[in-house]
């Protein structure tokens, strides 16, 4: 039906006949001439009608914008001052000779020009897409998955699909589930990751395994997270983590360097205690120069109830943050500062503004009078603290702290614009402890039950579960969590051992993970993995700031889908009639 796609057009093209298929995406008709632009996947380009005298002139005037259409004709160079160079196609014309209207468009309930609503947009989600910004997502995230399953194919990974209907994986969200038509009373769980499956691919001898694998997970949703995502998921025998590592943080050079032309550096390596002291968090954005320093010693040696009560507990902390060029803030800048923290904590934000250098150095904080010149002089210098700098400090319990001026962090270094946009910053974390608890006081699992410490011998003892280390990486770029992996555990008697740690009784072992602990028995390679959002992957190297924006037909922050208006209503009624008929 059509020989070239309208955004392939250039002046190679020229005194060519061409067919084209797409939308009427603009339309102006002068009177004398006509012009349209017309739309595909891969672009723009202007059509001209040029003689109003003919039939096809009148046929052109009926157009309007969406109608599809086909164009058959001639292309021709642009007068040098029509030539518009912000496109690809604007040194060139099509001169229309024959045109067909597939189908005519009603106006459409989304405004392209300007921003239209989110639901609109989720809405008529076909339409959106339309749009040569979200085009261009969907182009890219094709290219992406080319690039991945080629590098994948070249490094001797099999590309395997896994079970969709299956039984609960555990990656601490709740799983969606489908109930049995056959089997009265019992239900499939929709995977949360391939986990298991990948594992028993190890088992078999695959040796190497990947899949572009979807994931179905009930957890609470925001700008990176979907219900349904996709992972790359990877899994290898005979190998180490670093191995691991180190084949995936090729791939991504080899992706960012054929979809952005950019050449990442080798990825720095930094551990979960050094991630948490100095950024409060596992995922930090390293482009943000804003740092933690830990001023609890500093702030215990000043006898005011202001900072600690008189009761200071051993797990109170003052984290400060220095703010370069924050001395210049309004108080009522940081007024908004304090209210926002107070979110997080309940306690205030205290400020210290510096100016000058010493021995002229001018500082302005509403607590000056609480600090002596020995420890005024200790937080500046543990600070590193500079002319026009601010230091904001809180003082509370270390996990209320830590959270609230990790927030606290990312709000000023965007609010500042001191974080390099136009800069990437991949970041592996390593020596993740195995094992954290929850709010009831219980073991969880850090990553998941089957993931190995780092040494083995650390968990036959049961004591100082709190400091084994495991054998785990996640890689974060520009503070999105990217992937996680680990080497697994591939001895029965120490799987059970975790399981046992978390509270995975005997029954409950068997119930939901029998086969899999059957598995272990005959000949388990040692073997690890890692899986990657795939869909954060394009977040990033499609510079969108939400995961809705690269996938075609995503759902709302509750799970919906306003298109097709799912979840919906089961017709219970059908559903048993169905269930009679085969019993
Ligand atoms: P994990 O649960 O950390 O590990 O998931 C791996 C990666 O998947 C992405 N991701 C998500 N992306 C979008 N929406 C979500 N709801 C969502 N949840 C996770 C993140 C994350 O880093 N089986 C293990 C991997 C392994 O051990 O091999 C797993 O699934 O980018």
């Amino acid at each position: 039906m059509r020989t070239k796609y309208c955004g392939e057009l250039n002046l190679n093209h020229v005194d060519k006949i061409v067919i084209l298929c797409g939308w009427v995406n603009k339309y102006r008709n002068l009177g004398k001439i006509l012009f349209l632009d017309m739309r595909d996947r891969e672009g723009i380009v202007q059509i001209s009608f040029n003689d109003s005298s003919t039939y096809l002139f009148k046929k052109a005037t009926c157009l309007k914008n969406e109608f599809c259409i086909q164009i058959t004709g001639i292309v021709k160079e642009r007068d040098e001052k029509n030539k518009n160079f912000k496109i690809s196609t604007g040194e060139i014309e099509v001169i229309a000779l024959k045109l067909i209207i597939f189908n005519k468009s009603q106006s459409l309930p989304l405004d392209f020009n300007h921003k239209s609503l989110d639901e609109s947009r989720l809405k008529f989600r076909y339409l959106d897409l339309r749009r040569p910004h979200m085009i261009h997502n969907i182009i890219m995230r094709n290219k992406i998955t080319t690039i991945i399953r080629s590098f994948m194919s070249k490094n001797k990974f099999l590309d395997i699909e896994t079970p969709v209907l299956t039984k609960s994986t555990p990656e601490g969200a709740r799983d969606y589930i489908v109930p049995s038509r056959i089997h009265k009373n019992k239900f499939y769980a929709l995977p949360q990751s391939p986990q298991l499956f990948k594992q028993l691919l190890m088992i078999a001898g695959i040796d190497r395994y990947y899949q572009i694998a979807k994931c179905f997970r009930d957890e609470d949703l925001r700008s990176d997270r979907q219900p349904e995502f996709t992972q790359v998921d990877i899994e290898a025998s005979f190998t180490t983590g670093k191995k691991i590592r180190n084949i995936i943080e090729k791939m991504m050079k080899y992706l960012w360097k054929n979809v952005l032309k950019v050449n990442l550096k080798k990825f720095p390596v930094m551990t979960f205690d050094t991630a948490i002291k100095t950024f409060g968090t596992d995922k930090p954005d390293l482009r943000n120069p804003i740092l933690f320093v830990d001023i609890t010693d500093i702030i215990k040696e000043i006898k005011t109830e202001l900072f600690f009560q008189n009761n200071i507990k051993h797990d109170n902390i003052a984290i400060a943050l220095r703010i370069p060029g924050g001395s210049t803030l309004s108080n009522s800048k940081l007024q908004i500062y304090n209210k926002f923290i107070k979110r997080y904590v309940n306690k205030n934000l205290f400020f210290i503004k510096i100016n000058g250098n010493p021995p002229n150095q001018n500082i302005v904080s509403s607590i000056l009078h609480l600090f002596n010149t020995t420890t005024l002089n200790k937080l500046l210098n543990k600070t590193f603290a500079q002319h026009g700098d601010l230091i904001c400090f809180v003082c509370d319990i270390k996990k209320t702290v830590i959270n609230a001026m990790n927030n606290l962090r990312a709000k000023i270094g965007n609010d500042l614009n001191i974080i390099d946009k136009n800069s990437w910053k991949p970041v592996w974390i390593i020596d993740f402890p195995l094992f954290s608890k929850n709010e009831l006081n219980n073991y969880i699992s850090t990553h998941h039950p089957f993931t190995a410490p780092k040494n083995k011998n650390h968990l036959t003892s049961k004591k100082k579960l709190n400091h084994i280390l495991a054998d785990a990486y996640d890689l974060v770029i520009n503070g999105y969590e990217i992937g996680s992996g680990s080497m697994r555990i591939n001895d029965i008697a120490m799987q059970k051992n975790v399981f046992d740690i978390l509270n995975i009784h005997e029954k409950t072992q068997k119930e939901k993970f029998g086969f899999f602990l059957q598995a272990l028995n005959f000949g388990t390679p040692p073997h690890g993995g890692i899986a990657l959002g795939l869909d954060r992957i394009v977040m990033l190297l499609t510079n969108s700031d939400n995961i809705r924006d690269v996938i075609a037909f995503p759902k709302t922050t509750t799970a919906s889908c306003l298109m097709t208006e799912s979840p919906s209503k089961l017709d219970i009624n059908m559903f048993y009639d169905f269930k009679k008929k085969f019993n």
